[in-house]
């Protein structure tokens, strides 16, 4: 059980495509618990994924909607209308912009036990569900911005405080 640290934009883990979780045992109970008390420790913040806290791992948390819980092995539906809103990311510290998600996210896969679970949602839910599961493909929200938004967050990116950290 610990917080852990979150890894920044340019750490190669986070464009990496996380490796689907084969062993529900006492390593991923870790992980998840982690990542729980990792979340937790971020109020306002709707998830963590696992390539964050440097684990190529496809599993995420979420605490968005009312909702709290974890989801390993997501696959992930899309439905509705697009919206486009504020979003940031835990490893894009200080930023948002706005962004377009689908307005609808059902997510279907597996508790740390190894036992189905489904989360569906709209609105702010849906867009934790999105973002997290990107997460685990190597995607990071900035990738869904589009024209003067997208230029203004590559600006900003490059001349954030903490871009010195690690290169892109
Ligand atoms: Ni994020």
């Amino acid at each position: 059980m610990a917080i852990r640290s979150i890894r920044l934009l340019g750490d190669p883990v986070l464009r990496t495509v996380a490796d689907p979780v084969t062993s529900f045992d006492a390593a991923l109970r870790g992980l998840v618990t982690d990542l729980l008390d990792t979340l937790r420790g971020v109020p306002g913040r709707a998830g963590v994924a696992a390539p964050q806290i440097g684990v190529g791992a496809r599993v995420f948390a979420y605490e968005a909607g009312g909702e709290r819980g974890h989801v390993v092995n997501p696959t992930i539906e899309l439905s509705g209308d697009p919206r486009v809103d504020e979003e940031g990311c835990l490893s894009v510290p200080e930023l948002s912009f706005p962004t377009p998600r689908a307005s609808h996210a059902t997510v279907r896969g597996f508790d740390q036990h190894g036992e189905p679970v489904t989360v569906a949602g709209s609105g702010f839910l849906a867009r934790a569900l999105q973002h997290e599961t990107d997460h685990l493909d190597g995607r990071l929200y900035l990738d869904a911005l589009l024209g003067e938004t997208r230029r203004q967050a590559l600006r900003a990116v490059r001349t954030a405080p903490w871009a010195a950290a690690a290169p892109r």
